[in-house]
């Protein structure tokens, strides 16, 4: 079992988290929908990633729906001290599987009962409002309404520290006229780079962004310069777009997905990896976005 490097955290909120932790959305069934092909090896998974120092788990009780939650309530309850846990909620799943927006006060306020009954837990570490105004992309639309029900629910004891994910400048600005924003979830990765600024915006602002889709979620990542370098480096072209992600900015924490503990273990050894200033600079060019300083 490989062990990640500990002293790489961030400082999220009172927690300290390993910048490199683990998204557990691919444990649930094909199209995050219903029970995983193989029950134990997504409990492996889990236990492996936390015996190698893993201490940042995204979740959402919308996968399966319920299902990854209770997976990681089987093979992690009792949770570790250290252990942060962060889930998201205004999803809900039809019965084919799709994914309706749920954001009125009776579903915000059920989900985070689900979340908490699922995992077995008093109280939620984060909770991630996830803005539906466009399921796919940040989408402009006031999000007043359900930040404030999230609100409510911190006060009322349920909700430890609140973060957004899908959303523009605009709703993170206003969200934080509302209350104190810990993490921005967002679509972002070595070929997508729409967040750029935003990125370095927040990490002034001392905010963690979490990328989602780090790996190119349901289209894994693939271009000719990043298997040239990764090739160079004798390393996969996973663990150099893990390693990017690392090295673009101190407030990037990741959470990359994967069902397989072989594939676990390749990511989470991404941490060792040093990339050159030439690596970057090659790195930079798969997209045409303003060349970025990178962070030490
Ligand atoms: N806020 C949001 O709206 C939102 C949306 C999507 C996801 N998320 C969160 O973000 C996390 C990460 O996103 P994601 O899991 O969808 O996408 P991802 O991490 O970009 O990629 C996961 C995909 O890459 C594969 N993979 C993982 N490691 C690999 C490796 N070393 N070599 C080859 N293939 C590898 C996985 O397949 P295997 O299972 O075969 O390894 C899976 O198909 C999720 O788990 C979830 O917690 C949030």
């Amino acid at each position: 079992m490989s062990s990640i490097d500990k002293s790489r955290t961030y400082k999220l909120a009172d927690r300290v988290v390993t910048r490199l932790g683990y998204g557990a959305m691919q444990l649930a069934g094909p199209g995050v929908f219903g029970p995983p092909k193989d029950h134990a090896a997504a409990l492996a998974v889990l236990r492996e990633a936390v015996a190698s120092g893993v201490n940042h788990i995204d979740t959402a009780d919308f996968y399966g729906p319920h299902v990854t939650n209770q997976i990681i309530r089987e093979a992690l309850h009792p949770y570790r001290d250290d252990l942060t846990i962060v889930t998201k909620v205004s999803a809900l799943r039809g019965k084919d599987g799709s994914w309706i927006p749920a954001m009125s006060r009776e579903e915000l306020t059920q989900a985070v009962q689900d979340n908490l009954r699922n995992l077995r837990l008093d109280v939620l570490d984060v909770v991630n409002l996830r803005s539906m105004f466009d399921i796919h992309h940040p989408a402009e639309g006031s999000i007043e309404a359900p930040l404030t029900v999230l609100a409510d629910l911190q006060r009322q004891g349920l909700v430890r520290h609140i973060g957004l994910s899908n959303v523009t400048p605009a709703q993170i600005a206003e969200g934080r006229r509302i209350c104190d924003i810990v993490c921005v979830q967002n679509y972002y990765n070595l070929a997508h780079r729409d967040d750029d600024t935003l990125i370095d915006e927040l990490a002034r602002q001392g905010i963690a962004y979490v990328p989602f889709f780090p790996l190119g979620g349901f289209t894994p990542l693939q271009s000719n310069t990043l298997s040239d370098v990764a090739g160079r480096l004798e390393a996969t072209p996973m663990q150099v777009a893990l390693a990017w992600l690392l090295k673009r900015a101190p407030n990037i924490l990741l959470i990359p997905g994967t069902s397989s503990v072989a594939h676990l273990r390749e990511n989470l050894a991404a941490g060792q990896l040093m990339l050159s200033p030439e690596n970057l600079a090659e790195l930079d060019l798969i997209v045409s976005a303003p060349r970025q300083r990178h962070a030490s």
